[in-house]
């Protein structure tokens, strides 16, 4: 993969004309992806609320916000910009182990449709803010149910080992708490166990999970009106155009064939990464290639401070030389500008033979790229630009 200067699916005559490193995103890809999870939820109480985490930039969420989707929220910026893409308070939920009291304060101001409570101490802080409020939160509690979603260590969520929710032996004390709460309403439970999760095996075992609590619960009358499994689809870093749409039907039917909802439950998803990981690229200019001891460098103006998934997961990106027309292959470390080692964007990587000026695309940037960018050695943050087949 990776020659020919005329590559489809990106406006060559934009992308030379824009200031390099930008992130480039498709919208009909975008668009396509959101149609394909209205289409697939549309039969059933199903609401998919975006991790707005994954990328905050406005346009995306205001695309998003025109598919009907919700959010899913960790700051109170982000639910300020939700709100100002046009989300309904109602249809956000706003998770995080470390909420603070301005932005307790910011979620029960505007009503937002649910906190999901990670513990004790925030549940209690919750009950009395919205006392002083003379407010009633709704609450979900997020369970840890001790599930290996068999990703990288630093995205796994859901075992017992890390920071995220409450163990499944201290949830029937913490409902019996948050039912005698006098500002908390308890309206469900929460689950998340990783992200880039690309086997359905971790979903399922979640799925009987949540079947073996709904089944406890309701022999003690009590019911949920939410469940929500969070997120974490992955995508296909490897072939983003053998797949550029996540494997959404097979990840949504899991969820349909086997988790056995109850009379009037609502099954909530929090998608970060299957939303807008595939339509975005890092696009960056070659400044120089060099050799060092038989070894060959390709240093692009894009940093780790642009794009951070691969200094800090090792995490791949297809790359993709846009100018070249050479035929001839060549094996290239591909790597930034920034003081650090770790500035590396690909080792060992076989392109058509790179020069200085030529455009390389970095793939399936568009979840966790623009939104863990950083200003790291006084570097501009790097701009969206935006394109589709049918707009003008
Ligand atoms: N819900 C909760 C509670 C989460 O913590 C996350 C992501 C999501 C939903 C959305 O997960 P997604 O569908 O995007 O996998 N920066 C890392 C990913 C961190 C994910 C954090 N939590 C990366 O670049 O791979």
């Amino acid at each position: 993969m990776g020659t020919g200067h005329n590559y489809h699916g990106f406006p060559m005559e934009i992308l030379q004309l824009t200031t390099t490193p930008f992130y480039f995103y498709d919208l009909d890809v975008l668009r396509t992806t959101l149609a394909e999870i209205r289409r697939l939820t549309a039969d059933g109480p199903y609401s998919v609320h975006y991790a707005v985490k994954a990328n905050g930039n406005p346009r995306i969420i205001s695309e998003i916000a025109q598919a009907g989707l919700g959010a899913d929220l960790v700051s109170g910026h982000e639910i300020e910009a939700a709100l100002a893409a046009g989300i309904p308070a109602s249809e956000m939920t706003y998770s995080g182990v470390g909420k603070t009291d301005w932005e307790i304060r910011t979620g029960i101001s505007h009503d937002i449709g649910c906190f999901n409570v990670e513990s004790v101490p925030e549940l209690e802080v919750i009950n009395a803010i919205a006392g002083e409020m003379d407010a009633t939160a709704r609450v979900a509690i997020r369970v840890n149910p001790d599930i290996d979603a068999h990703t990288h260590k630093y995205i796994t969520t859901g075992t017992a080992d890390n920071k995220f929710g409450i163990p499944l032996e201290s949830l029937q004390q913490v409902i019996g708490m948050a039912m005698s709460m006098p500002n908390i309403h308890l309206s469900g439970l929460h689950f998340h166990i990783g992200s880039q999760i690309t086997q359905m095996q971790p979903y399922e075992m979640l799925c009987d999970t949540i079947n073996g609590i709904l089944d406890q619960y309701e022999d003690q009358g009590i019911q949920f009106e939410i469940i929500n499994v969070g997120g974490g689809l992955g995508i296909d870093y490897d072939n983003p155009d053998a797949h550029p749409l996540p494997d959404l039907e097979r990840y949504f039917g899991t969820f349909k064939q086997r988790l056995h909802l109850r009379e009037g439950q609502r099954l909530h998803f929090e998608l970060g990464r299957a939303i807008v990981g595939g339509c975005g690229s890092l696009i960056c200019r070659v400044l120089y290639v060099k050799e060092n001891r038989g070894k060959r460098f390709v240093i692009v103006d894009a940093g780790m401070n642009d794009l951070l998934r691969p200094a800090l997961y090792g995490a791949h990106h297809q790359l993709q030389n846009l100018t070249s027309t050479s035929s001839d292959i060549e094996t290239y470390d591909v790597v930034g500008p920034v003081c650090e080692s770790s500035d590396v964007f690909a080792h060992g990587c076989q392109l058509p033979v790179t020069r200085r000026g030529d455009l390389i695309a970095i793939r399936s940037a568009g979840a966790y790229g623009e939104s863990m960018a950083s200003t790291y050695n006084m570097r501009s943050l790097p701009a969206g630009i935006f394109h589709s087949s049918i707009d003008k």
